[in-house]
C-alpha cells in the first residue's frame, strides 16, 4: 500500500452511518479506498455508499455473531480488507447505580467486544499480506476516566489497551495500529445518549477535523493521535504526577 494514497484499498469502517465514521468513510474515499459502510441506519449508509461509490452493510453489532458475519460479507465480496477502522460506539453517562445491566452489556459489546472480534477476522488476511491499517477510535475518557462516566471510559481504556498491546504483536509485519484519542466532537453522540454534554472545557471539534487527523496518522504510520492536540496535557500529567492529577480532576471534576 502506498505511505499517502489508499488507491486499491479495501476499508470496513464501523459506525459508518453518521458522526466521526461518516466523515472517516469520506476521507478514506477520498484517498481511494473502496469503502463499506457498516451501522444500524441502513437509509443513512445507503445514501453515504452512493455518495462514495462505496458498499452499504447493515447490522446491529450487539446481534450474535454480527461481526463474524459484517467481515464476512465484505471478504466475500471485496475478497480483503486493507483498512478497518473500528468506530462504532455509543456513550452513557450517570452514577453507576443508574445505568442498567442491559445497558452495560450494550455498551461493552459495542464498543469493545466488536472490535476485539472485527480486527480478530481481518488480521490473518493483512498479516498473510505483510500489510494493512487497523484504526481505533478510543475517548479522552478511557485515558483519564470521567466521573458518571465509569463503564464508558472503562470500555474505551479497554480498547486503548487492547490497541497498544497488538500494535507491539504486529511491529515488523506491516500492519499499523492507530489509535484515536477525541476529546468532544460535535456529533448526535451526546443527543443520542442518555445526558447531554454540559462541561465548557473541551470545546467540540467537527467530526472531519477528527476524521482528518485519524486517516492522516493512520497513514503517517502514527501510533496515536489527540484531537484537540492539547488533550495529551492532562495525560502526561495523570502519567507524571498521578497525584496531582487526582487532586485536580477531583475539585474540577
Ligand atoms: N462525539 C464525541 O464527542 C466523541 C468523543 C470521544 C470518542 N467518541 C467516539 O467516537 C465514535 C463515533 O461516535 P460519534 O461521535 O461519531 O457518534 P455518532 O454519530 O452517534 O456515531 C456512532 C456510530 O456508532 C454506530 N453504532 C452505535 N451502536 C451500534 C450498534 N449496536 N451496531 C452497529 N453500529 C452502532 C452508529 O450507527 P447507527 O446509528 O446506524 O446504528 C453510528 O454510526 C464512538 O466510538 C465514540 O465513543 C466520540
Amino acid at each position: 500500500m502506498a505511505a499517502s494514497r489508499l488507491d486499491g484499498a479495501v476499508a470496513l469502517v464501523t459506525g459508518g452511518s453518521s458522526g466521526i465514521g461518516a466523515a472517516t468513510a469520506r476521507r478514506l474515499a477520498r484517498h481511494g479506498a473502496t469503502v463499506f459502510l457498516s451501522g444500524r441506519d441502513a437509509d443513512r449508509l445507503a445514501a453515504l455508499a452512493a455518495e462514495l461509490g462505496g458498499t452499504a452493510v447493515p447490522g446491529d453489532l450487539t446481534e450474535a455473531g454480527a461481526a463474524e458475519e459484517l467481515t464476512q460479507r465484505v471478504l466475500t465480496t471485496a475478497g480483503r480488507i486493507d483498512v478497518l477502522v473500528n468506530n462504532a460506539g455509543l456513550g452513557w453517562a450517570g452514577p453507576l447505580d443508574e445505568i442498567t445491566g442491559p445497558e452495560i452489556s450494550q455498551l461493552t459489546t459495542v464498543n469493545l467486544l466488536s472490535p476485539m472480534l472485527l480486527t480478530r477476522a481481518v488480521l490473518p488476511g493483512m498479516l498473510q499480506r505483510g500489510r494493512g491499517h487497523l484504526g481505533f477510535v478510543s475517548s479522552i475518557a478511557g485515558r483519564l476516566g470521567v466521573r458518571d462516566e465509569a463503564v464508558y471510559a472503562a470500555t474505551k481504556a479497554g480498547l486503548d489497551v487492547f490497541a497498544g498491546s497488538l500494535r507491539q504483536e504486529t511491529a515488523g509485519t506491516g500492519v499499523t495500529v492507530t489509535v484515536l484519542v477525541p476529546g468532544v466532537v460535535d456529533t448526535q453522540f451526546f443527543t443520542r445518549r442518555n445526558r447531554p454534554y454540559q462541561r465548557s472545557r473541551p470545546g467540540p471539534v467537527t467530526a472531519d477535523r477528527a476524521a482528518a487527523a485519524l486517516v492522516a496518522a493512520m497513514l503517517g504510520g502514527r501510533d496515536e493521535v489527540y484531537v484537540p492536540r492539547w488533550l495529551r496535557l492532562p495525560v502526561a500529567v495523570r502519567g507524571t504526577l498521578p497525584g496531582t492529577y487526582r487532586r485536580l480532576a477531583g475539585r474540577l471534576g
